[in-house]
């Protein structure tokens, strides 16, 4: 069982991450507490894990009293693993979460801890979505890193960046209750009255009055869960938190990767099979291949970006406008030979009746940005045939030039490329 807090969806992200590795079951702490459920039988081979985000360099108060009130027994000793996401440091998370456990007989075996964007946006700021990308694809070699460790039920105290104990003590007691104050909440003239801050708050600490929402001291766990959720930014927390931007790590929820003004770009998944054939089986915008994609060959398709996700982390994604939510086509990067190497490649396809509005090179260029910020590639390349004018257009806009021509399919292919000017400017 993997009991998990998450305001923002962090914790939710690593906790689904695991059970993909251990096959147990993930339990919401805000489900447990809202239906008063506390007493858990662990049946063989099954671990406990815990995954909480950091407060005040301890535990949310959600999670601290959870822990105080589980019940569990078992068949025999789990083995029992406790993971914080963090921003700057885990503190003494460990620590504070094995005391609870100790005490129940269920001592922690193995402590990891995972550094992720820091959602105490009154002072962090995480407006840079090119830059909280970069921090969440760095947290994946961590999360990589503790799910070998759990399934080999590795034992030991694998957290870094951690603190003093005794700063830590002091820090959570005074620290936590002075950032817990309701009265630094302040609504914007743009709330829509839509109620969602009070649904979705894990401890009931929001009531809807006149249309807006009011919180009540006491419960209010300070997640900033409201906050970073509102559709329409409405909520603020004190000064900073306008200008330093919301989040949410909605990875679990549609896998997205990225977003521009009017796109964002997700995983595909076996789903989009229909959407898709609009383009893959299309004969006009399969002009440049050698035929239109078969029903098989759009699965096909799909599953390759299924695998080129594991193998590279990344490959074709689905690109999507958020006006309406609707698919217009793909775009992404994926290993291709050009002839006498293997190289990350820039490559899309819109839908017809979505071309002609920038989409390709808002969505390409996006994923330049992503192959030199968050991949770190040193230069990324696109090639086509020499008489797909449109999509050499597209590579131009990107900044690229020509570097070479090659035969493929029987056809002159037209290579082109542009360095990381991130690793230029270093030379
Ligand atoms: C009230 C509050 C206090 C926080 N305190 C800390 C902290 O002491 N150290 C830290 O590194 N991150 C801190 N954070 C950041 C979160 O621990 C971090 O962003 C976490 O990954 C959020 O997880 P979630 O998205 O699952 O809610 C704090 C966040 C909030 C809302
Ligand atoms: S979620 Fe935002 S817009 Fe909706 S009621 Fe709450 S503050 Fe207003
Ligand atoms: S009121 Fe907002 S900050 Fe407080 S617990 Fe609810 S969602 Fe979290």
């Amino acid at each position: 069982m993997i009991f998990y807090f998450s305001a923002t969806g962090n914790c939710k992200y690593v906790a689904t991450q695991i059970a993909k590795v251990t096959n147990d079951n993930i339990m919401s702490v805000v489900d447990c507490v809202k239906s008063n459920h506390y007493t858990f039988h662990m049946s063989k081979n099954e671990g406990i894990g815990i995954v909480s985000p950091t407060y005040a360099l301890g535990l949310p108060i959600i999670v601290a009293e959870f822990l105080k009130k589980l019940k569990i027994s078992a068949d025999r000793k789990p083995y029992v693993y406790f993971v914080a996401t963090y921003g700057t440091t885990p503190g003494q998370t460990g620590f504070f979460a094995d005391e609870y456990m100790r005490e129940k007989g269920f001592p922690i075996d193995a402590k990891f801890s995972v550094k992720m964007p820091d959602t105490w946006t009154p002072v962090f700021d995480l407006s840079n979505k090119e830059k909280v990308n970069r921090i969440n694809y760095r947290a994946e070699s961590q999360i990589d890193f503790l799910l070998a460790q759990i399934k080999s039920t590795a034992c030991g105290d694998f957290m870094t960046h951690k603190v003093p104990r005794l700063a830590a003590k002091v820090c959570y007691k005074i620290g936590y209750e002075s950032i817990r104050k309701t009265k630094h909440f302040n609504v914007e003239d743009t709330c829509i009255g839509c109620g969602l801050c009070e649904k979705k708050c894990p401890v009931n600490a929001i009531k809807m009055s006149h249309g807006k929402p009011v919180w009540i001291k006491e419960q209010c766990v300070m997640c900033l869960g409201c906050l970073h959720r509102c559709p329409k930014f409405a909520i603020q927390y004190g000064k900073n938190t306008k200008k330093h931007g919301q989040y949410t790590n909605d990875t679990v929820k549609i896998n997205k990767i990225m977003e521009t003004e009017r796109l964002y770009l997700r995983e595909l998944r076996m789903e989009d099979k229909k959407e898709l054939m609009k383009v893959l089986s299309n004969s006009e915008s399969m002009q440049f291949y050698p035929h239109p994609f078969s029903e098989e060959e759009v699965e096909k398709w799909i599953e390759w970006n299924l695998d080129n996700y594991k193998k590279y982390k990344h490959g074709l994604w689905a690109v999507i406008a958020k006006e309406g939510d609707v698919f217009v086509g793909d775009c992404g990067i994926t290993m291709q030979n050009i002839g006498d190497k293997t190289v990350p490649e820039i490559g899309f396809h819109i839908i017809m009746e979505y071309c002609k509005q920038g989409f390709a090179t808002e969505a390409a260029y996006a994923c330049m940005e992503y192959a030199f910020n968050v991949l770190q590639y040193p230069e990324v390349f696109s090639y086509t045939t020499i008489r797909n004018i449109p999509s050499q257009k597209v590579a131009e806009k990107l900044g690229m030039r020509i570097y070479k021509y090659f035969e493929k399919n029987g056809e002159r292919q037209i290579v082109q490329t542009i360095m990381n000017p991130k690793l230029v400017e270093k030379e």
